[in-house]
Order: structure tokens, then sequence, then C-alpha cells
């Protein structure tokens, strides 16, 4: 038998999920205080979309009919070595959640909640794309250490996270951003 409900351990990955998003306004800001604006709206975007991943695990919740718990804010990260280490952060944070993720979904096929089951697919997908986006960002902003505006120029030129939407993803509470 299981140790938590899943009710119980998605709640808890809200949290997660909103420390995310603190994390990632965290970077965007220090970026901004940088001059490197490319790199700090890419930062501002990923943090609206944690607080997004976020609320469609309330929306989850809501659905069928569990409490929801909002966490306390936790104070993030916002000074750095240089401007490599907020993307190593970053990427150590995707894989930090994708085995979050990871563990969420093993849970629900444990307590056979097959409803949460098919909910976390997307999220599965979702983190395979998060790190796989941070790892080729960290790639660029090392080769452009000592000039990170070669960083700027690549994002400004391949938009990277800037798919547009995905008809598949769960719907947040509170409708898209
Ligand atoms: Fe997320
Ligand atoms: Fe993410």
């Amino acid at each position: 038998m299981a140790e938590k409900s899943f009710p119980a351990a998605l709640n808890e990955q809200i949290a997660n999920e909103f420390a995310a998003s603190q994390q990632y306004v965290g970077i965007a800001v220090y970026y901004d205080a940088e001059t490197l604006p490319r790199l700090a709206s890419f930062f501002y975007r990923q943090a609206l979309e944690e607080r997004e991943h976020a609320m469609m695990m309330v929306q989850y919740l809501l659905d069928v009919d569990e409490r929801v718990h909002i966490p306390d804010i936790k104070s993030q990260e916002t000074s750095f070595a240089d401007g490599v280490a907020p993307v190593k952060l970053a990427l150590k944070q995707e894989k930090r959640v994708g085995e979050e993720i990871f563990a969420l979904f093993e849970l629900a096929r444990e307590v056979k909640d097959y409803r949460a089951e098919q909910f976390m697919q997307w999220f599965v997908k979702e983190q395979v794309e998060e790190v796989a986006l941070m790892g080729d960002l960290l790639n660029v902003v090392e080769r452009s250490q000592d000039n990170l505006l070669l960083a700027e120029d690549y994002i400004a030129r391949e938009a990277p996270g800037e798919g547009g939407g995905d008809a598949t993803a769960p719907p947040p509470a509170g409708g898209a951003g």
C-alpha cells in the first residue's frame, strides 16, 4: 500500500511548481539587471509556464473533488556567480521536477488511480521537453560565457521554448493565461 494518497502528493507538487515559478522569476530578474533582456524574457515566460503547471494541478483536484492546498512562498536564489550559473540551476531544477513527476505517475499506478495516471501523462512528456530545452540553453550560454550577447542572439533567432499552444495540455484553473 502506498504511504501517501495521490491528492496529497499532487498538493506537494503544486508547491514544487510554484517554487519553480518563483525561482524562474528570480533568474529573470538577475538577467534583467544584467541588461540581458532576451534571457530575462525567456525566464519570465518559463515562470508563467510553471505557474500554469501548478494551476493545471489545482484544476485537476477541483475536478475530482479533492482539497487544494495553496503553499507558502519560500525565497529563491537571485544572486549568481556568473551568467551561466542560473541556467545550470534551471537544468538541475527541471531534472528534479522530472523525478517528481515520474514518482507521481508511479504512485497513480500503484494506487490504481487511472484518472490520475492519465492526467500525469502530459507532464511526463512536458518534462522531457523542458529538460531538453534547458540542456540546449546551457550549451549555448557555456559557449557564450565571455559574451552573453551571443546567447541573446541565439534566443532572438531560435525563440527556444516558444512552441505555441498545445491542444493536449490539461486546462489550468482560471483559464489559460
Ligand atoms: Fe513544471
Ligand atoms: Fe519546467
